[in-house]
């Protein structure tokens, strides 16, 4: 069985991957393709990776500091919610089909993500097994059955990630 750790990581370059084939989409000007895959990335990114981090890893993470208030769970909190509103303009711009604005909203997107990436994997990532009572189970269970539903067969199988 992969650690939380493991897992955590992975899904962050299986949503990487996801944002990218969506770039790829709208500089080719297929915009179904785009919007399909912009609207994978975000459920999995929205409802999967962000939920569990928020309601899951991040409480077990300040509950074993002592602090629910920690300056690293409040940054990357603030990041969640600076991506939630960068990715509703993104989906604008692909239904406005404004490759440019798409374009501009992708960079600082990838720039905050890679930041925020970055600061989970070195900071956070390697306490959760310890912090988590159940090692991280159950937390790494639900991103695994998330990336499941997200390859369920009907999906659209040239990005399968
Ligand atoms: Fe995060
Ligand atoms: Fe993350």
């Amino acid at each position: 069985m992969k650690s939380i750790e493991q897992i955590m990581r992975h899904d962050h370059e299986r949503l990487d991957v996801l944002l990218e084939a969506g770039a790829k989409a709208v500089r080719k000007g297929l915009w179904h393709e785009a919007a399909d895959l912009l609207q994978r990335f975000r459920h999995g990114m929205v409802d999967g990776h962000m939920m569990v981090e928020e309601t899951m890893l991040f409480p077990a993470f300040e509950a074993r500091e002592g602090n629910d208030d920690l300056p690293l769970t409040a940054l990357l909190r603030k990041g969640h919610r600076d991506l939630r509103v960068f990715f509703l303009e993104m989906e604008e711009a692909i239904g406005a089909r404004d490759a440019e604005e798409y374009s501009a909203l992708l960079s600082t997107v990838q720039a905050i993500l890679k930041h925020h990436d970055a600061k989970e994997e070195k900071e956070l990532y390697p306490h959760l097994a310890e912090a988590l009572s159940d090692q991280g189970q159950l937390a790494g269970q639900t991103i695994l059955s998330r990336q499941e539903t997200a390859a369920l067969p009907g999906r659209s199988q040239k990005f399968d990630v």
